[in-house]
């Protein structure tokens, strides 16, 4: 069956979850839209030259929009992942970019729910919980539908360092995270995190998993420290994985920020819990068991995320 994704934002993270969803074959055509002249263009035209040698058989098409009319090109996707707005730098804070992006975000899901009625939200834009919660709020779409990937993404971060600790293949690791997507609200499931099953606190002291747990908090901030900006292959990935699940609907149990209207005794809020994710996009929110310590720190990282939230009013965003 043939499945189409748009992306739009053709900066780093937008450009490399093209690459992924065309190189794993996960769609059968991408779009990839900007603002920028010749960008999304000439990106997709530099895959397409890649296609022969790498055996890409996605359809590419790159386009250049700055109003409704422009994302043409996108009508019928079945899911549109969302990049668009600027990175943070060094020192910065991903709620500290609310101010810019809110308004991109918020015009750019409008441009594109035109022509795509029955498309999946997959927004990566930061930051990423509240730019989850515009997108619902502004569209007034069914929750099922609007869904962030900042789970996906600190999870693999999770996973990376829990490799690196233990000295055991990332393949063999499991490792979640929930909460917000925020240097400081996000939590790692130390409790959780396992090896071939095997629970990790066989593997690696309190102190160890402690250390492993605070290098995935600030996972994305010691890349945009080393880079200068914000990183993209992580985020490109764990973009095209979600958007994996949903379009071949393989039921694939994901941490991603979803509304919640009561469970984990959160309400009205976007926030990072495990998910099901198939065609119909959220299919099921996973309940599992906290430790006390865990339920604490959830209901901390939803306070800080639901303060940020507050800005979408304070800005009129909504
Ligand atoms: C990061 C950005 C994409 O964590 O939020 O790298």
């Amino acid at each position: 069956m043939a499945t189409k994704v748009t992306v739009v934002g053709a900066g780093a993270v937008g450009a490399t979850c093209a690459n992924v969803l065309a190189a794993r074959g996960i769609a059968s055509e991408v779009v990839l839209v900007d603002i920028k002249e010749g960008l999304s263009e000439g990106k997709m035209l530099d895959m397409f030259q890649a296609a022969a040698t790498c055996g890409y058989k996605t359809k590419l098409t790159g386009v250049t929009a700055t109003d409704a009319e422009g994302y043409k090109a996108t009508a019928n996707s079945d899911v549109i992942v969302i990049t668009s707005g600027i990175p943070r730098k060094p020192g910065m804070t991903r709620e500290e970019l609310i101010g810019i992006n809110a308004n991109i975000v918020k015009s750019v899901v409008a441009n594109a729910s035109k022509w795509s009625p029955k498309a999946i939200y997959v927004i990566i834009s930061n930051p990423m919980d509240t730019m989850t919660y515009l997108t619902l709020k502004s569209t007034g779409l069914k929750k099922n539908r609007v869904i962030g990937m900042g789970g996906a993404l600190d999870s693999s971060r999770f996973r990376c360092y829990l490799s690196k600790a233990t000295g055991v293949g990332i393949q063999d690791i499991d490792g979640m995270v929930i909460g917000g997507h925020g240097d400081t609200t996000m939590l790692p499931l130390l409790s959780k995190a396992s090896i071939k099953g095997v629970p990790a606190t066989q593997f690696l002291s309190k102190k160890k998993l402690e250390e492993v747990a605070a290098a995935t908090m600030v996972g994305g901030a010691t890349l945009t420290k080393l880079l200068g900006t914000s990183a993209w292959y992580a985020p490109g990935a764990a973009g095209a994985s979600v958007v994996d699940a949903i379009i071949n609907d393989t039921k694939a149990v994901v941490p991603c920020s979803v509304y919640l209207e009561g469970e984990y005794g959160q309400e009205d809020i976007c926030i990072g819990v495990p998910v099901v994710l198939g065609k119909k996009g959220v299919e099921k929110i996973v309940k599992i068991d906290l430790t006390k310590e865990e339920q604490e720190k959830f209901a901390a990282s939803a306070d800080a995320t639901r303060k940020v939230n507050n800005a979408l009013y304070e800005i009129g965003a909504l």
